[in-house]
């Protein structure tokens, strides 16, 4: 048959160099973000059980690891902090000693501007009820007040070293709180990547375990977005760009990717996008199995979510992955 009434989309399929060649998403070790969690008082780390191969970090090993990544290649890193002591407004978040600071100003001091450092800004790891804000008495979390929390632990990230800071709490005006405060003490250079479209996921639960951030009462949909909703995302982005948010972020990502798709081809800023604890246990658990091929089930989420248009991707498997593609 000379000219059959087909198009043969094979021939570009026939050999890995022709489909290496025509591949329209690549992905890069630079693209990617390693979460990584601090806990004060320990003397060694402590294993995560439903996430394996993540721990909890003394600063030492948070140091160590923060090199292997540098040496990794990987983008960057965005740091979380667990305290020994909570309390009702999560004092620890911007005390100049606290875990998450202090570790900030040491991976600064090890590494300048090697990695780029990421301050995850919110207070669920620093109160003792768990909620992302402070509580009225009646066990509301408290918009404007909690505002005034962020402003302070923003300027004290900055001070610690963070090179961005990620507010993730939800809170309405949460980017222009941080970006006035700031602005006033000396960091206008200083960008925010918001988490803009954060939704209320199942997907969470194993970061609470890493995190111990769980709520004492109640969730947290009463501030993260209701998963069935995609116009409000785009509401929720446009009004941190409109307050002064330099990166915007969509999380999760697996589940959302109509969402980061949508967020990509309305903005122009960079759009990152956080695949999360149970998006990382669940492949985890299948792979442990021998449900799926890790390697293989792995590198193909983190080439979805850039193929559905998130430039950054904040992975559990940032360094393992940039490793596979050197
Ligand atoms: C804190 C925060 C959470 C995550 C990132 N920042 C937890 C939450 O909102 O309940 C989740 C990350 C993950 O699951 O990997 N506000």
């Amino acid at each position: 048959m000379t000219s059959p009434g087909f198009a043969r989309g094979r021939r570009l399929r026939s050999t890995p160099a022709l489909r290496r060649l025509t591949a329209q998403t690549r992905l890069a070790p630079a693209d990617f973000v390693l979460p990584v969690f601090v806990k004060q008082g320990i003397d060694e780390p402590v294993p995560i059980s439903s996430m394996p191969g993540v721990v909890q970090h003394t600063l030492d090993s948070l140091r160590k690891a923060a090199h292997e990544a540098a040496e990794a290649g990987i983008g960057g890193l965005i740091l979380f902090g667990i305290p020994s002591e909570k309390d009702p407004v999560g004092s620890q978040a911007d005390a100049a000693d606290g875990i998450v600071n202090v570790a900030l100003q040491q991976l600064r001091d090890d590494l300048g501007d090697e990695l780029v450092l990421m301050a995850d800004l919110c207070l669920c790891e620093y109160t003792d009820h768990g909620h992302c804000g402070v509580v009225t008495p009646a066990g509301i979390v408290d918009n404007d007040p909690t505002l005034d929390r962020y402003a302070a632990v923003a300027i004290a990230q900055a001070q610690a070293g963070a090179h961005v800071i990620a507010p993730s709490g939800m809170m309405d005006g949460q980017v222009a709180a941080i970006r006035r405060a700031l602005d006033g003490s000396g960091f206008t250079e200083t960008p925010i990547l918001a988490y803009a479209a954060k939704y209320a996921s199942g997907f969470y639960g194993p970061f609470r375990e890493a995190a111990e951030g769980a709520p004492q009462f109640g969730d947290r949909s009463t501030y993260q977005m209701d998963p069935p909703n995609a116009h409000e995302a785009l509401r929720e982005v446009r009004q941190d760009l409109a307050e002064g948010a330099d990166a915007v972020m969509v999380k999760p990502a697996l589940p959302y990717l109509d969402i980061v798709r949508a967020v990509a081809d309305a903005v122009d800023v960079p759009v990152s996008a956080y695949q999360v604890s149970g998006e990382y246990a669940m492949l985890e658990a299948a792979a442990a199995n021998g449900w799926v091929d890790r390697q293989r089930a792995i590198l193909e989420t983190l080439t979805a979510i850039r193929r559905a248009g998130a430039g950054t991707v904040l992975t559990y498997w940032a360094v393992e992955a940039a490793r596979w593609l050197r």
